[in-house]
């Protein structure tokens, strides 16, 4: 497998009260051509620091991140951003919003809609593609910003959270969805999630970040077979040995209150007694 990124001992200091704070602490991982990571760790220890550093729209104190080699200082035409609260411009259509990379590069209008309304198609909003943002649903705007992030055919797909501003049902369509648009466009895929049962569905490897300053504690690949079913019996042992691998990082963090969620659907009760 060929790497894609290379994150090299990333640190990051944050200036705080004339101290200087630090949020990540010497975080190296690779990513492979094509693999689906997830990056998981407690509310607030730098996973959007983290993954902002990997777009280019932060800058490590120390350390490196690489694609292909090449050092990331700056925005990457080649690495795309999907947000959590979308980040959709209110004042553009759908298939404007979709076109605002290709509009920022210089693509001419007619080739930039077509392919604005060839991925609109893809993401299930065809016929949409004039509506303006407030006019859509959550779930709606999040496949414009999935459709925004692939209309500059990236190699990376980096996504913050990206399904935790819209409710548990739709946030299940769209992770399969977006499970099928990283098998059909065999990108690289690189989300940041609090919830561990998402990561077990979606990744090939989970990367866990301690809490604040972040560290890499584990590396974990996910060999359960696809598509996966989280009510299956080795899903749902593969989630018990990792939830013991990260009891006692998730019970000093408030990411607790987040989690509960997830125990009450999934029974983890059980073994947090
Ligand atoms: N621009 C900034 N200036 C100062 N401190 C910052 C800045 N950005 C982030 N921080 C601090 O860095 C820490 C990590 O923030 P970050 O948003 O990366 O965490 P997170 O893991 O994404 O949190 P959450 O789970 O809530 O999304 C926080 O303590 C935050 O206050
Ligand atoms: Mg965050």
């Amino acid at each position: 497998m060929t790497v894609c990124l290379e994150v090299e001992k990333v640190t990051k200091h944050f200036p705080h009260r004339r101290e200087r704070v630090c949020t990540l602490h010497e975080v190296t991982f690779d990513v492979h051509d094509k693999e689906f990571v997830c990056i998981i760790g407690p509310s607030g220890c730098g996973k959007s620091t983290l993954l902002k550093i990997i777009a280019g729209l932060d800058a490590p104190s120390t350390g490196e991140v690489r694609l292909r080699g090449e050092s990331i200082e700056e925005p990457h035409p080649k690495i795309s951003m999907v947000f959590q609260s979308f980040a959709l411009f209110p004042w553009r259509t759908v298939v404007q919003n979709v076109e605002f990379g290709l509009e920022a590069r210089g693509v001419p209008r007619p080739q930039r809609r077509k392919i604005a309304l060839e991925l609109l198609e893809m993401v299930g909003l065809k016929g949409l593609e004039n509506l303006y943002p407030k006019e859509i649903s959550g779930g709606m705007k999040q496949r414009v910003g999935i459709a925004r992030a692939l209309a500059v055919d990236p190699e990376v797909i980096l996504m913050d959270e990206a399904f935790s501003a819209v409710d548990e049902f739709t946030a299940q369509v769209l992770r399969s969805e977006v499970l099928e648009l990283w098998e059909e466009t065999e990108k690289t895929f690189l989300l940041v999630t609090h919830n561990l049962t998402e990561a077990i569905e979606m990744a090939d490897r989970i990367i866990v970040l301690s809490s604040k300053p972040a560290r890499l504690k584990c590396n974990v690949p996910v060999h359960l077979k696809r598509p996966r079913n989280r009510g299956e019996p080795r899903f749902l042992k593969f989630q018990k040995e990792l939830f013991e691998l990260l009891r006692e990082e998730l019970e000093n963090t408030i990411v607790r209150h987040k989690l509960r969620a997830v125990h009450a659907h999934h029974g983890l009760e059980d073994m947090e007694k």
